[in-house]
């Protein structure tokens, strides 16, 4: 993707989210959410697209879950991995629970100055401006503050599309290296389409994503997943809420038998 725009296609998934029904907590800051994904909606200018709308509440639903879960069952690490202008870490917000951010610099930059503009508190969120095309996922997050060992939660939700096939499968790795075992890593990646219809539809979505700059750079489809899970040392948790037929994928670590993390 082309440096310094913050991205597009972040700011229109805030645009979609905002018409989301969201999963509900008694903690958290809906509202700064909300008031972030306005601001940038307002600055858009676009028409939503009706399919493309019932796509963002089906991935909406699926990551809120995943999140809500998470911290329930003690998750005390979120990172999201291409953050865009996703606003959980507020939405979800929990005492004792650290957030980390990784985005491009422009796109993170961004969304910093409208959150201090809207004098909303990011206090417990740490930011990490990235090119994950450079890779060093990992080592930016432990020198961003990151824990490997305590229970945590990967988000990576309408990214994998933008990255090459070798960089996807670094940024795994990379996560994989900084995971303990009770750690899990939630993506979206595309299914696979073979009606002709849905195959002109998925060649339309990538050139509006192209003609925005930020071009789809692989084929990768939810068929691949199983073994781009297993060269990076993950595996599909069956005991998740993965929908792989729709792209959306929960993982957990393989155990290393050498080292048994
Ligand atoms: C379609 S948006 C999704 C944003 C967010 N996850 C969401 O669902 O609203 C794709 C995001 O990936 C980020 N991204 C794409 N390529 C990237 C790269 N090479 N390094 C860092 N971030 C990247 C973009 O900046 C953007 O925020």
């Amino acid at each position: 993707m082309a440096e310094p725009a913050p991205s597009v296609t972040a700011q229109r998934a805030a645009a979609y989210r905002l018409r989301c029904r969201r999963v509900e907590t008694p903690h958290g800051d809906p509202d700064a959410d909300e008031r972030l994904a306005r601001d940038v909606t307002a600055s858009l200018g676009f028409t939503p697209e009706s399919r493309m709308a019932r796509y963002l509440q089906a991935r909406t639903a699926f990551f809120d879950r995943v999140v809500v879960n998470a911290l329930e069952r003690g998750v005390i690490q979120v990172a999201a991995i291409g953050a865009g202008y996703d606003a959980r870490s507020l939405r979800y917000r929990r005492t004792g629970v650290r957030w980390f951010e990784i985005d491009h610099p422009a796109t993170q930059a961004d969304k910093r100055r409208r959150l201090e503009r809207l004098q909303i508190d990011a206090h417990d969120v740490t930011f990490v401006a990235l090119d994950l095309a450079d890779g060093g996922t990992d080592g930016a997050l432990l020198d961003a503050g990151w824990e490997p060992d305590v229970p945590s939660l990967f988000l990576c939700e309408g990214v994998a599309f933008y990255l090459e096939v070798q960089v996807f499968e670094g940024l795994l790795r990379d996560l994989r290296a900084v995971a303990g075992i009770a750690t899990r890593l939630a993506f979206s990646i595309m299914p696979p389409v073979s009606e002709p219809a849905r195959v002109a539809r998925r060649a339309r979505l990538c050139a509006v994503v192209e003609a925005l700059g930020e071009p789809a750079l692989n084929g990768l489809t939810s068929g691949d997943v199983d073994a781009l899970l297993g060269a990076a040392c993950w595996r599909m948790d069956e005991a998740s809420s993965s929908s792989p037929r729709a792209g959306l994928i929960v993982a957990a670590p393989k155990r290393r038998p050498e080292a048994g993390t």
